[in-house]
């Protein structure tokens, strides 16, 4: 993945729990790397490496900050400077996660090698929407749980989502099935764990 996914989980540790404890977790995953540059592409393994290591020392299951990771995503994106980006994913919830393909399209003109997921929207109510995940990688389902929180929160809403249908139960991507449940003052900082 590009430097930037492994720059925002950097920052994110070093947020919350300071440099040492990010070098350890670099320590223990084995990754040289002090500095990721965003517009680098590296292997999905230094990735996999460091989130299974800041498990381990952060003694929090992998899942939870994969979660963590996506809530804190959109507003890390924002203050890196793809604001126009979220701006232009339109007014709502609901505009903004049936153009996520537009979105991610517009990302590759800067990042030609990004191998980007791909979404598509079901059962549109006031409230309620599917949210079809189709990606060649693995393993991020708990990520979208927080990604769609934290564009949620973007709108000032709180949702729930609910892992619907996993990719590999006789289905060849992940559905997520969200409902918002009321309005919230954004939240200014999230905790990793
Ligand atoms: C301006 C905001 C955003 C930018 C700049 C951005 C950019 C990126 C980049 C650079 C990657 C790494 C892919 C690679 O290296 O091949 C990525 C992956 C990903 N993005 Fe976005 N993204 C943004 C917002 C979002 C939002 C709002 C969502 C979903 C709600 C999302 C869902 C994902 C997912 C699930 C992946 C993992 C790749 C996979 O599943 O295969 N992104 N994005």
């Amino acid at each position: 993945m590009y430097g930037l996914v492994n720059r925002a989980l950097q920052q994110l540790v070093c947020t919350h729990h300071g440099q040492r404890t990010w070098d350890s977790i670099r320590a223990k995953a084995g990754v040289a790397d002090e500095v990721f540059v965003r517009m680098d592409s590296y292997p999905d393994e230094v990735t996999h490496r460091l989130v299974a290591a800041a498990s381990e020392v952060l003694d929090t299951p992998a899942d939870e900050l994969l979660k963590a990771f996506g809530r804190n995503w959109v507003r890390y994106t924002m203050v890196e400077g793809y604001g126009a980006l979220l701006s232009d994913l339109g007014p709502t919830l609901h505009d903004a996660l049936a153009a996520l393909n537009a979105m991610h399209a517009r990302v590759a003109l800067l990042y030609p090698a990004l191998k980007p997921p791909s979404f598509r929207i079901s059962g549109v109510t006031d409230d309620r929407i599917s949210l079809h995940y189709h990606s060649e990688r693995s393993g991020l389902a708990p990520m979208i749980i927080g990604l769609v929180e934290g564009l949620g929160e973007r709108y000032a809403l709180r949702v729930e989502v609910r892992h619907a249908t996993a990719k590999g139960e006789g289905c060849d991507h992940d559905r997520f099935d969200i409902r918002i449940l009321g309005r919230v003052d954004p939240v200014k900082d999230q905790p990793l764990a």
